[in-house]
């Protein structure tokens, strides 16, 4: 299981949201393991500058190189190597559940939050994983780095309580989920619908295991092929799978037609 070391200019960002939840349990219990260093703490000068102004000119500041070199000098005296170091940046490589699966199985993870325009380049030579956690510009990798830290830390073990669970996420096979419910088996929905009875699929409280196993095979192939169809060329079906999908994606065109 990988070891995680977080180097921000804004610890606090890192820290509250790791003191609290499944993550914050497992840090308490010791099997995850997860050190936020401060990028000040690594800087020489007496106003512990962080960043610079680009050369050529422009808006906005760039991070410095040596502060992080120097953080990731001590990481590795404390740590050893290899480390994987990974920076968040919105020109990075996809981040993916197979790519939180592969870095779960690093022995040193080392996160690089950006801020403001970016890194200084020369610190790309230090740099083993660029990753974007989607198309969108954030404010700084905080918010990545949490969101990278927490789909990798499901797949250390002990971590969530059901290792099952993980290994069988649908995702992980490349599939959305399944509709889930829990009791009552039937509520008064929204008033202005005229207070219709919602009610949870018959399957699902017939007590008939074999049939909710296929019903759910199935409504997680019907939502991915509605939602996500892209993610079908890449999901790893079983033969009934397979011959589902055939069946919905005919129900489809049926209903194109008609
Ligand atoms: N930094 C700013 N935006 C980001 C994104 N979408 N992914 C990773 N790092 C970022």
């Amino acid at each position: 299981m990988p070891t995680f070391d977080i180097v921000t200019i804004f610890p606090a960002m890192i820290e509250a949201p790791l003191a609290a939840g499944i993550l914050g349990r497992a840090i308490d219990r010791g099997v995850l393991e997860v050190r936020v260093r401060d990028l000040r703490d690594f800087t020489t000068d007496r106003h512990r500058v962080v960043d610079d102004v680009p050369y050529g000119g422009g808006p906005g500041m760039v991070l410095k190189p040596e502060p992080i070199f120097r953080a990731l000098d001590a990481i590795e005296a404390d740590r050893g190597t290899p480390l994987t170091v990974v920076m968040t940046t919105p020109q990075g490589r996809r981040f993916t559940q197979p790519e939180a699966q592969a870095l779960s199985g690093r022995s040193h993870v080392v996160l690089l939050c950006g801020r403001y325009e970016g890194f200084d380049d020369r610190v790309r030579s230090r740099v083993t994983d660029e990753l974007s956690i989607g198309d969108y510009v954030l404010t700084g990798g905080e918010l990545p780095a949490l969101v990278i830290l927490d789909a990798v830390a499901r797949f250390v073990p002990g971590v969530v309580g059901d290792e099952q669970s993980v290994a069988e996420d649908s995702f992980s096979r490349g599939l959305l989920d399944f509709p889930q419910f829990t009791r009552p088996a039937a509520i008064t929905g929204d008033r202005s619908l005229g207070s219709e009875v919602l009610s949870v699929p018959d399957v699902l409280v017939s007590g008939n295991h074999a049939e909710i196993r296929r019903w759910r095979k199935r409504e997680a192939l019907r939502r991915t092929l509605e939602r996500r169809p892209e993610l079908l060329d890449g999901a790893a079906l079983d033969e009934e799978e397979r011959e589902m999908l055939r069946e919905l994606r005919e129900a489809a065109k049926h209903e194109i037609e008609n």
